[in-house]
């Protein structure tokens, strides 16, 4: 989709690549098809390691935070989280060489319209908009107006930090809130927390005196970024990584996790599944998954044939608590 706008826009002169210099790509997926654009001169920038991964498995220049200018032209893929496009527009304008085109691009679903209308209010010469495959393509020079849409760290409360863009990012997630509740007073040992996004679990576990350590696995940069700001207990470690394939240095006592339920827009109980197939590999044999999820996920028949015993707490209507320990090894199954 974003390849058949970039191709026309190109085509039909909305985009225009410059002679010379590096194209700044804001976002990009690992679907995201960038031929159109000259390879060597791409620096991506994505910070969820998964992402960031494939892409870079293409051969692609791709980092994880934003890189310092000057660019030749920038390149925005909106994501849907309104503050964190306008802030990657700014981010964009803030690297280019004086009058370079900044061009976005982004699925309708994602509220491309909207940030059309809105930068046309605020700069002159915003190209037409390319509409193609439910999503939009335009370009304008940089300009400095934009630079008010700069995201910073937000404080939220009790000391925690978060930026646009990151799972609940306002205020804590009311799952995760009833899992921090439900967890027992006794942890001790090596923990983990299985994305940890911006670390609310992670300090609740460290409440507890006995924990020894705790690794808080985040693949999306930013999350884990606000979560070194917010956490700056000494047990604790940090890995910018899937957690699906993250393999800890020593297996863990315990984990928390409130797994992730979506990729993009759609519900995705695979990523869960495999969040819970991880968990097991990464217990002891006598190790424990504490876990919250929506309760419409289907997560039991996993559970059960993994973990030797798995336990209902109690829950919500919406959220289901479960405590699941004794993970079975993979030969046993
Ligand atoms: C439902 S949120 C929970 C976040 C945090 N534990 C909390 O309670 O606020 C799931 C987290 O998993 C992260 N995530 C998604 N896919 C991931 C992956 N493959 N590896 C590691 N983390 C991932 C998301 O970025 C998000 O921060």
């Amino acid at each position: 989709m974003r390849a058949t706008r970039l191709t026309l826009a190109l085509d039909t002169g909305v985009m225009q690549l410059p002679a010379t210099g590096r194209i700044l790509v804001l976002g990009p997926g690992r679907s995201d098809d960038l031929s159109a654009l000259p390879q060597d001169r791409i620096v991506a920038v994505q910070g969820f390691r998964p992402d960031h991964d494939a892409l870079l498995a293409r051969g692609l220049t791709v980092v994880p935070e934003l890189p310092d200018g000057p660019f030749a032209m920038a390149l925005v893929c909106l994501p849907r989280a309104r503050d964190a496009a306008r802030g990657m527009i700014a981010a964009a304008v803030a690297r280019l060489a004086d009058g370079a085109t900044v061009v976005v691009d982004g699925q309708k679903t994602d509220g491309v319209d909207a940030l059309y209308r809105e930068v046309r209010a605020l700069v002159p010469q915003v190209s037409e908009a390319l509409a193609k495959a439910h999503g939009k393509l335009f370009a304008f020079p940089a300009s400095a107006v934009l630079a008010d849409w700069a995201v910073l760290p937000r404080q939220i409360g009790d000391g925690f930090t978060t930026l646009p863009g990151v799972f609940s990012a306002n205020r804590p997630d009311a799952g995760s809130a009833l899992l921090a509740a439900a967890l027992p007073a006794q942890m001790k040992g090596r923990g983990i927390d299985l994305g940890a996004g911006w670390g609310y679990l992670s300090r609740a576990a460290l409440s507890r005196a006995d924990v020894a350590s705790l690794d808080l696995v985040e693949a999306d940069h930013d999350a884990l970024t606000c979560a070194k700001a917010s956490i700056t207990d000494p047990r604790a470690a940090f890995y910018w990584a899937d957690a699906t394939t993250y393999r800890p240095a020593r297996p863990a006592h315990w984990i928390v996790c409130n797994p992730p339920f979506h990729v993009g827009r759609d519900a995705d109980p695979a990523t869960g599944i495999a969040f819970l197939n991880a968990a097991a590999r990464m217990l002891v044999p006598d190790g424990v998954l504490w876990l919250v999820a929506n309760r419409h996920l289907p997560y039991d028949r996993t559970l059960s044939l993994l973990f030797r015993e798995v336990q209902d707490l109690p829950g919500t209507a919406a959220f289901r608590l479960t405590r699941a320990s004794r993970p079975i090894p993979p030969i046993r199954r």
